[in-house]
């Protein structure tokens, strides 16, 4: 399997182990693109979604699924999303398509994470993957020294705004030994918005797809 085959098959696998008739989250990437595209021929078990990102709902809709606002919906059964590196410990980077912030309340308030990957997004420490921050344009230059101060090279990414009108700064050079003291460190940061860093809340259940098939890991 190619990685967009591995891709497909992580999101099929997590079509499959929905619960029937409960409101899901969905993320946003490519990974989730696969497990949207399956959720079609589920459409009439799944009352509604919440979605982390404007592009993620319109795919949602295409697909014929309801999607509602996630402060008219009291529980979320269980997210599903990608993840641009995760380790054993089911902790993971992401945002690397700018979503992290909306990415990380519709993950608080699920009961269940599921992340869905091909097999390159597992590592063994976290950091090679640029560390997405969001930040509020004003503060990015202040963030952005912080930022140098705990060992990483910022960089802004160019073009780009995030659905909060806000700005990423993708961290460069870090080396994440200690990833729950690290995303508490850059959340105290004033100006920041959220961090990529989903190390407090990570994941529960990882479907791994590989050449041998889908694999899964469960949070130690
Ligand atoms: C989106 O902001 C990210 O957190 C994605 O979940 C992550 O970038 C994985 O994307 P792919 O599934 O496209 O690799």
């Amino acid at each position: 399997m190619n990685t967009d085959e591995q891709k497909r098959a992580a999101g099929q696998a997590a079509a499959m182990r929905l619960p029937g008739d409960a409101i899901i989250g969905v993320g946003t990437g490519s990974t989730v693109n696969h497990f949207i595209d399956a959720l079609a021929d589920l459409r009439d078990t799944i009352p509604a979604a919440v979605s982390s990102s404007e592009a993620s709902a319109q795919r949602l809709r295409r697909a014929g699924i309801a999607v509602e606002d996630l402060n008219s919906v009291n529980e979320v059964a269980v997210y599903v999303d990608g993840a641009d590196e995760i380790n054993r410990l089911l902790q993971m980077i992401k945002g690397g398509g700018g979503a992290l912030t909306r990415e990380k309340v519709v993950a608080a308030v699920s009961k269940q994470f599921i992340c869905i990957a091909d097999e390159s997004k597992l590592v063994h420490t976290l950091g090679t993957f640029p560390l997405p921050v969001e930040v509020i344009p004003m503060a990015r230059s202040h963030v952005a020294r912080q930022l140098v101060r705990l060992g990483g090279r910022p960089v802004l990414r160019e073009s780009f705004v995030t659905d909060n009108g806000n700005q990423i700064l993708d961290v460069h050079g870090l080396v994440i030994q200690e990833p729950l003291a690290l995303e508490d460190r850059i959340n105290g940061i004033a100006g920041v918005v959220s961090n990529g860093l989903f190390a407090h809340r990570g994941a529960d259940l990882l479907l791994l797809a590989t050449a041998e098939g889908v694999q899964e890991f469960r949070r130690p």
